[in-house]
């Protein structure tokens, strides 16, 4: 009998984490690596929510809470959800997680169930797939080629639901791509959808707050009231106020999925960190003057790589509207030879033979279901992007 479980064996390790560890190892060897890996943004976490999580620990707020999430922060993300998407939930229809990945974890745990299929619109972030394999669904993919912004259309979308499809996750801005879709071509989709009851809508709107010059974020319950009872808005403060290591992700939706995600929760991992809870409290309820600086910073950045890239013999990079990734095209490089002597024949071998020759680190397209590209993290200082950008340039140069 085999100790490990036939649907660990269905899932594969995230190539993300793979690539940063790489880069770290790298690194400690001695190696002049950059690392434009990482999803994180490479901000410190605002003094104001530092200094809420310390006045919980001093006034004890470090027992067990509810599992799904204390009643301030509840209030703080309805009140959230009603400012900044116009969407009205109760306490009751929210739920708070381990980070926005439980959150979609726990969401495709509850509901399903083998043989439902999952629309994941690609490229796509890493997990996806992964966690509705480990969750015992099928993931189906649709291509959202470079052409049309890496985004996909109401009829790719209408010829992927079957009478199987129960999710169809949906995620603007975009990990890896950036693509976010404006209100006129996310209303392509919900139109599509309103044809299909059975099928539900997870929207991770993790990169809500970072889109540039005056693009309008828009989720799809506000796009589309119609599907307010069949949409769970997840969203989180990681990205938003550079809370990774907090880890508390949140969604609104229908009562009974809510109470179906708490109770896989509460047999898990039961509530996410007291302490980190308090902090998302002020995150969401005080001065929001970071979100809007680091929009800024990000948008520089974006621009900078962007002109860069596009120097480069054999990459095209398309302008993303929001996250803090860009999703070059290699095609003019497959088929090449490096100057260190290594054949280009896919993304993934571009990535290992930069990392290896110029010290560049990034994710090969490939984990992202959309090929032959590379996803740069621009989360880093315009000193290394820029240093970064020569180097791929060079590389590019030198391939013959
Ligand atoms: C699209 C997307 N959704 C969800 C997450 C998970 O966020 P968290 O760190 O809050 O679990 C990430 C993190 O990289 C992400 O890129």
């Amino acid at each position: 009998m085999a100790f490990l479980s036939d649907t660990l064996a269905r899932v594969k390790p995230s190539p993300t984490i793979a690539v940063t560890n790489k880069a770290r190892e790298l690194k400690e060897a001695g190696r002049d690596v950059i690392g434009l890996g990482a999803g994180e943004p490479d901000f410190d976490t605002p003094e104001n929510i530092k200094r809420a999580a310390i006045a919980a620990i001093e006034s004890g707020k470090t027992k067990y809470t509810a599992v799904d999430g204390i009643p301030e922060l509840k209030k703080a993300i309805c009140a959230k959800f009603e400012r900044e998407n116009g969407l009205s939930y109760k306490p009751s229809q929210i739920t708070v997680g381990t980070g926005g990945k439980q959150v979609l974890y726990n969401a495709l745990v509850a509901t399903l169930n083998p043989g439902d299929e999952v629309v994941i619109p690609a490229p796509y972030w890493v997990s996806y797939p992964d966690m509705v394999l480990l969750a015992g669904g099928t993931p189906v993919f649709v291509e959202g080629r470079m052409q049309t912004g890496y985004k996909i259309t109401g009829a790719q979308l209408e010829a992927a639901i079957t009478p199987k499809t129960k999710w169809v996750i949906f995620n603007s801005p975009s990990n890896p791509s950036g693509a976010a879709y404006s209100r006129d071509e996310l209303k392509e989709l919900t139109d599509v959808l309103m044809r299909h009851p059975q099928v539900w809508v997870m929207s991770d709107d993790m990169y809500e707050h970072l889109t540039f010059g005056d693009f309008e974020f828009v989720t799809p319950a506000q796009v589309e009231p119609g599907l307010y009872d069949r949409t769970l808005t997840c969203n989180g403060v990681s990205k938003a106020y550079a809370m990774t290591g907090w880890r508390i992700g949140y969604a609104g939706g229908p009562e009974a999925l809510i109470k179906a995600m708490g109770k896989v929760q509460s047999q898990s991992t039961s509530n996410p960190c007291s302490i980190s809870q308090y902090a998302a409290v002020e995150a969401l309820n005080g001065p929001q003057d970071y979100v809007i600086e680091s929009r800024k910073a990000f948008e520089r950045r974006r621009d900078l790589v962007v002109a860069a890239l596009n120097t480069c013999p054999g990459i095209t990079c398309p302008t993303p509207e929001g996250a803090f990734y860009v999703y070059p095209s290699i095609e003019g490089c497959i088929g090449k030879t490096s100057a260190g002597g290594v054949k280009i024949e896919n993304d993934e071998a571009f990535a290992a033979a930069l990392l290896e020759e110029a010290g560049v680190a990034v994710v090969f397209g490939a984990a992202f279901g959309l090929s032959p590209n590379f996803r740069i993290s621009y989360a880093t200082s315009d000193a290394a992007l820029t240093e970064a950008c020569a180097r791929i340039k060079a590389f590019c140069e030198g391939l013959k």
